[in-house]
């Protein structure tokens, strides 16, 4: 694993750096010195500022000895973007400034840092942000296909250095982190205060409610197997961790055909160990349970409802 804890600081090369972003912007005039360039150039290489995002991106090894760059944070999610970048002969430059932020041996972990205004990068039909991981580069045509996932610093500028311009337009592929949206649960108890905690897409409720310190083992649910208390460890056979859901049910996975038939007397109940905070979730949210609802519900279980059917 290669982390932003391998920061490499480009202080102290600004003139290597200078030369990198000229070649990917397409200069085609001499290379100037220091004190010749233009301000907004020396803008953004004098920039001070991190890379946004180095210390979440990892690099995973991958057991077919390839490696992929992923989030290390349960608050970021990764979502691939594709851009295609204007390039012509006329124009060939990419305009893209970029540092490596970790490396170790042949891969590296390298980050767009800024992009170059006017150049082909700003013109690209999704705007490239910084601390964005490049992926792969491909022409239009699909004759050739570049992976830079994983590549170092020098690696990365000599694979896209070596794109013939006469390809014309270029498709990246981008990787960029999102703040997971998160849910906002809610668990209320009939005989104490609420307890309140933030999950994340999908995350499994009984175990999270549990690592907090908060059991869901109703004591009025018997076992199905030995007809005494205890539960099942999470296996999704016992009912023990049956919670009724008072709103936000669409904030939870849709239900296996199991826990289905189990619950299907209480269509507002979830097994704690069956749900997770639902996948893809778009925005923030709020989730209220109760713990415990057949203590909640004992008048209606005094009604003759049966609290949970085990299939057999
Ligand atoms: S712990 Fe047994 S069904 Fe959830």
């Amino acid at each position: 694993v290669v982390s932003a804890r391998f920061l490499r600081h480009h202080n102290d090369s600004l003139q290597p750096m200078l030369l990198l972003l000229i070649a990917m912007s397409g200069w085609s005039g001499p290379v100037p010195c220091l004190h010749q360039r233009g301000a907004r150039l020396a803008r953004l290489l004098l920039s001070e500022a991190p890379v946004p995002f180095a210390d979440v991106w990892v690099i995973q090894r991958l057991k077919d000895g390839g490696v992929r760059v992923a989030s290390q944070s349960l608050n970021f999610r990764e979502v691939d973007e594709y851009m295609v970048v204007p390039r012509s002969v006329a124009s060939p430059g990419i305009g893209l400034a970029l540092e490596e932020v970790g490396s170790q041996g042949d891969v590296g972990l390298v980050l767009v840092k800024g992009i170059v205004a006017g150049g082909n990068a700003a013109k690209a039909s999704v705007p490239f942000m910084p601390g964005d991981a490049l992926i792969s580069v491909r022409d239009s045509a699909g004759t050739v296909e570049v992976s830079l996932e994983g590549a170092t610093y020098d690696s990365t500028v000599e694979a896209l250095s070596s794109l013939d311009p006469s390809l014309g337009e270029l498709i990246f592929t981008v990787r960029r982190l999102e703040r997971q949206p998160t849910v906002t649960v809610r668990v209320q108890f009939e005989d104490r205060e609420d307890e309140r905690l933030t999950m994340l897409p999908g995350q499994p409720l009984r175990q999270t409610i549990l690592a907090r310190g908060i059991k869901l083992n109703d004591p009025l649910a018997l076992r199905f197997d030995s007809g005494g208390p205890g539960d099942c460890g999470g296996e999704g056979c016992c009912c023990t961790c049956a919670v009724q859901v008072v709103s936000g049910l669409e904030m939870l996975n849709d239900q296996k055909a199991q826990e289905r038939q189990m619950l299907r007397k209480h269509p507002d109940w979830r097994l704690g160990c069956r749900a997770r905070i639902t996948e893809g979730l778009e925005e923030d949210g709020e989730l209220v349970v109760r713990a415990s609802p057949r203590s909640w519900n004992s008048r209606e279980l005094l009604d003759g409802v049966e609290e949970c059917d085990i299939p057999s």
